[in-house]
């Protein structure tokens, strides 16, 4: 059935009331791929994570429990989305072991090669013009480092017919791959993960060795 469009746009953007009880849903459901997409990031002690709308932030305090010496980062661009996290992971914040971004995609707050691992799941359906939040997610990583973007694809039937598509833009894999090479993303391979019927596509690619990161035109 397909979900009303109140509904999609608490996923695309957690609010008011709603957003609370939408994040707290949101973190039990996604928990399996969210799993799945740590243990394609192979995460290490010294590693330097970003996780591109993050959400209620379980997936980043997860990764807390390897990255005893690194640095982890998480954006969003719901206020409800950022309160949630900060709050429910305060210890985590207090230690300045996590840090909560509040802010989009297509603008990170962060220098060139700050990262070497950088992850997003369920979050590609809302950008509009992804070339640019997957260019800013390559500008952030360390040439060489890992990528992994989860997305249920215009493949899975199910997706499509259940969002409305003005909110979820529903992409197939090849697609997809495309733009990843587009924004500076090599050896870039996929990998299928099944929740019920839910079909989860994974891409994996690492920045590409050597790439220049070209210089932004200061925004205003
Ligand atoms: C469907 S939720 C997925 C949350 C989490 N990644 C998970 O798998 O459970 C999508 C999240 O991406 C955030 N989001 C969507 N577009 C964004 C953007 N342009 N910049 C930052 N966050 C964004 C939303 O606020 C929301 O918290």
């Amino acid at each position: 059935m397909r979900k009303p469009r109140f509904i999609a746009e608490q996923g695309r953007q957690p609010s008011g009331l709603l957003g609370q009880i939408v994040a707290r849903v949101m973190a039990k459901e996604t928990a399996g791929e969210n799993d799945f997409a740590l243990k394609l990031l192979q995460l290490q002690p010294e590693d330097a994570v970003l996780e591109i709308g993050c959400g209620h932030g379980e997936t980043l305090a997860k990764c807390a429990n390897v990255v005893s010496r690194g640095i982890l980062r998480g954006i969003d661009f719901s206020p409800v989305m950022h309160r949630h996290a900060m709050r429910r992971h305060r210890r985590l914040v207090a230690e300045k072991r996590i840090e909560f971004h509040l802010g989009s995609s297509d603008q990170l707050p962060f220098d060139d090669e700050t990262f070497n691992r950088a992850f997003a799941v369920h979050t590609i359906y809302f950008w509009k013009t992804p070339l640019d939040h997957l260019a800013e997610a390559c500008r952030v990583l360390n040439p060489g480092g890992r990528f992994v973007l989860g997305f249920r694809p215009a493949e899975d039937p199910g997706f499509r017919a259940t969002y409305p598509s003005e909110i979820y833009h529903i992409r197939p894999e090849a697609e997809v791959v495309q733009l990843a090479e587009d924004a500076g993303f090599e050896s870039i391979d996929l990998r299928r993960h099944t929740r019920g019927k839910a079909r989860i596509s994974f891409l994996l690619a690492q920045k590409k060795e050597g790439r220049q990161t070209e210089a932004v035109p200061v925004r205003s």
